[in-house]
């Protein structure tokens, strides 16, 4: 009998190695991914308490504006929510877990300039100050046809509507003085096609990722444009003006935005395997749109942009004084603002 021993072995030892390597190396660049995720997360640090502050968060019903709301309430500040839906459920979960009785409700309804108007007039009616402004409120799609403002609703939404409320509510800001407003823009704003002709983007347009990519890139430029035109607007007024991406956050903005494209399978899938693992959660997003909010080091900063609690450069689309002015007065013009509403540069 010839006896080989181990060697007989051999091959399979190298198969069973190059197997384990296969699958192991994957897992461990997928750990390594999470925990540079997970490290590299921006933290609001400050400890600014907001008592005697009131401040008001749209989109205030889930996600990133619900956790911010949270956030600024258990500062102590007074936190007025807006949104469409209501909100009785997100107010009690709030003044349950923060014990601040002084958080308020109000209907708001972006797509809407005449739901706009309403809210700003009760507002200025009602509050004595407003101190932070935190336009949040955002979609990722909801269709291809104009509202009743004959505005595309996605833009109508993400920036014609925040943009008509900042003017209406800048008096009562002033007054407030110093104020913030904050901008959630996203990361999207460096993928668009934005010119003065599209910036109410033709309606009927094919409901597919591509066109819903662009728009709402647009829109989030937009953001930007607006953040940084109400800085240069009120500067030396005491009313600052930043802009922030979140991050990619798992909240349900994908799921509803991708039931209008008809993709609900595929947002799940992407909302249960990539954000699940690498998204921030909502507590995680909302830490950047805190930090501008009552950040002590920022109290003077205007007209930037942050990722993560830092500074970060403005997309490309910003960097043209003229096209952000052209954009500027479009929307002015879309808006319907009055002449005495305008804001003037300095
Ligand atoms: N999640 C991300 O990865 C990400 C990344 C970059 C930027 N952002 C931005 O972050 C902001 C918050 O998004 P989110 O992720 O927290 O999504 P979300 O959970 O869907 O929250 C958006 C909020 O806006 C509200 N809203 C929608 N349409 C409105 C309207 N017509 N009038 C008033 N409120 C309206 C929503 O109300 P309903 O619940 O009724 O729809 C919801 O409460 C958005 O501006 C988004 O563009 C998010």
């Amino acid at each position: 009998m010839v006896y080989y021993g181990y060697a007989s072995y051999y091959p399979y030892f190298k198969y069973a190695a190059l197997a384990i390597i296969a699958v192991a190396l994957p897992i461990v660049a997928l750990v390594i991914l999470k925990l540079f995720q997970k490290l590299s997360v921006g933290r609001c640090r400050s400890m600014v308490c907001l008592i005697g502050k009131t401040a008001i968060v749209t989109g205030a019903c889930s996600g990133l504006g619900f956790q911010t709301a949270l956030v600024l309430a258990s500062r102590g500040a007074r936190v007025i929510l807006a949104d469409k839906v209501d909100l009785s459920k997100a107010k009690k979960k709030i003044i349950q877990k923060t014990h601040n009785e002084n958080v308020v409700t109000k209907h708001l309804d972006l797509a809407s300039l005449d739901s706009v108007r309403k809210f700003a007039k009760d507002v200025n009616a009602t509050e004595e100050r407003l101190d932070i402004l935190i336009n949040n409120a955002g979609v990722g799609s909801v269709g291809n046809k104009y509202t009743e403002d004959g505005l595309h609703p996605t833009m109508q939404i993400n920036h014609f509507g925040p943009f008509l409320l900042t003017h209406l509510l800048t008096d009562l800001l002033k007054k407030s003085a110093p104020s913030r407003v904050i901008f959630v823009s996203s990361a999207s704003a460096f993928i668009t096609n934005l010119t003065v002709d599209n910036l109410n983007y033709p309606e009927n347009h094919p409901l597919s990722l591509y066109y819903t990519t662009l728009i709402y890139g647009n829109s989030k430029l937009c953001n930007v444009i607006a953040a940084n035109g109400f800085a240069e607007r009120l500067k030396d007024s005491g009313v600052t003006s930043n802009s922030l991406h979140p991050g990619m956050v798992n909240t349900d903005i994908y799921l509803k935005s991708g039931s209008f494209l008809g993709l609900k399978s595929f947002a799940k899938l992407f909302r249960n395997i990539v954000l699940f693992s690498y998204g921030k959660t909502a507590e995680e997003g909302a830490q950047t749109i805190i930090h501008l909010a009552l950040c002590n080091k920022l109290k003077e900063v205007t007209g930037k942009h942050f990722w993560d609690c830092r500074l970060f450069p403005s997309p490309p689309g910003t960097w043209n004084k003229k096209f952000a002015d052209i954009i500027w007065e479009k929307s002015e013009e879309l808006v319907g603002l009055k002449p005495e509403e305008k804001l003037k540069e300095e």
